[in-house]
């Protein structure tokens, strides 16, 4: 099999809303494909198509080789989602929300307790399973979300927005079972608006902007489709930061972006680097940083989209 899931020219129209407009995408199995887009993009709508919870107008997609439509049962019994909003029983303890799923999916009352008891374990809620999930911390609540969503030992999994809400340390230990299920061979989808996730995480990445996607490739392939590098240049003494911004506009013919004691420039051509030394030099400006580096997603994705993506918060996640 060539993808586990895939999809071709899906659309699907609220109202006169068209969220997808002729989606087509695919995920080689035991690889990780991370979805981009800004709010309303169709991230989400594409993830519900996928896991059978709403019916395309057109197109047609697979998962493992099921038919979305007509095979809806199987692709049921192999995927699990963990949804952009959190699904679990707030009044459930960690390990009955976990032992209810089990049940759900036909398992023993033993086998539901033993795996309830393993995936607590392996995401550190063990200690908090015998509490109520609404006295749960965001993170560890995504932790018992994912946990729900593993019950069925899917082979395919879709996560949506995973870590939204997070603060970065609680992100971080999500990303890391995320790697853990990777190594299990579990083909995963996953939206995020956080660049640097998908950057960490994903093998493939598809951006997606009013229902399409617009661009598509490896995090590098993606940096490398703008054709461009970046200029960084923070001139020692920040009073010349007008005139390093005048010789970097000069040399490239563009005006470049001036934040933060710095002048970044998009450029297409790396011989600008020593015209913008001996210009500066001319003028006996001293650089403390002078680089050419690669665009960074969040660059790419301001290109493709006109939109910056979501910043992640530093907010600390609420103590119990
Ligand atoms: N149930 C619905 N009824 C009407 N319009 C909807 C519904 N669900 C989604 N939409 C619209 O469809 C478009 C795509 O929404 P979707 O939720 O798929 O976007 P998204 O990329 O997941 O956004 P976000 O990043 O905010 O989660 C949006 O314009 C949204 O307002
Ligand atoms: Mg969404």
């Amino acid at each position: 099999m060539r993808y586990a899931i895939e999809a071709e020219g899906l659309v699907k129209h609220y109202g006169e809303t068209k969220a997808l407009d002729g989606v087509d995408l695919g995920v080689p199995p035991g690889r990780l494909l991370g979805v981009l887009g800004p709010n309303g993009a169709g991230k989400t709508t594409a993830v519900r198509i996928l896991a059978t919870l709403l019916t395309p107008d057109a197109g047609r997609a697979t998962v493992l080789g099921y038919d979305v439509r007509r095979q809806a049962h199987q692709v049921r019994s192999l995927i699990g989602l963990t949804g952009q909003y959190a699904a679990v029983d707030e009044m459930l303890t960690g390990v009955e929300n976990l032992v209810m799923l089990g049940r759900l999916l036909g398992l023993s009352r033993a086998e539901s307790r033993s795996r309830a008891t393993a995936l607590l374990e392996r995401f550190d809620l063990a200690d908090a399973a015998g509490r109520a999930a609404k006295t749960y911390s965001g993170g560890m609540r995504r932790r018992l979300d994912l946990a729900a969503s593993l019950v069925g030992r899917p082979q395919v999994l879709f996560l949506d927005e995973p870590t939204t809400g997070l603060d970065p340390r609680s992100r971080t230990e999500l990303w890391s079972v995320v790697r853990g299920l990777m190594a299990d061979g579990v083909t995963v989808l996953l939206t995020t608006q956080y660049l640097e996730e998908a950057d960490q995480l994903a093998d493939d990445i598809v951006v997606f902007d009013h229902g399409k996607v617009i661009a598509s490739g490896t995090s590098d392939e993606l940096k490398a489709t703008t054709g461009a590098q970046v200029l960084e240049v923070r001139p020692l003494d920040p009073e010349h930061l007008a005139l390093v911004a005048k010789v970097v506009t000069d040399v490239i013919d563009e005006t470049p972006e001036v934040a933060g004691g710095t002048v970044t420039a998009a450029v297409h051509d790396p011989a600008v680097i020593p015209a913008v030394v001996r210009h500066l030099d001319d003028l006996g400006i001293v650089a403390s940083e002078l680089t050419l580096r690669k665009s960074t997603l969040d660059e790419v994705f301001l290109a493709l989209t006109g939109h910056r993506a979501e910043q992640a918060t530093d907010e600390e996640e609420v103590p119990v």
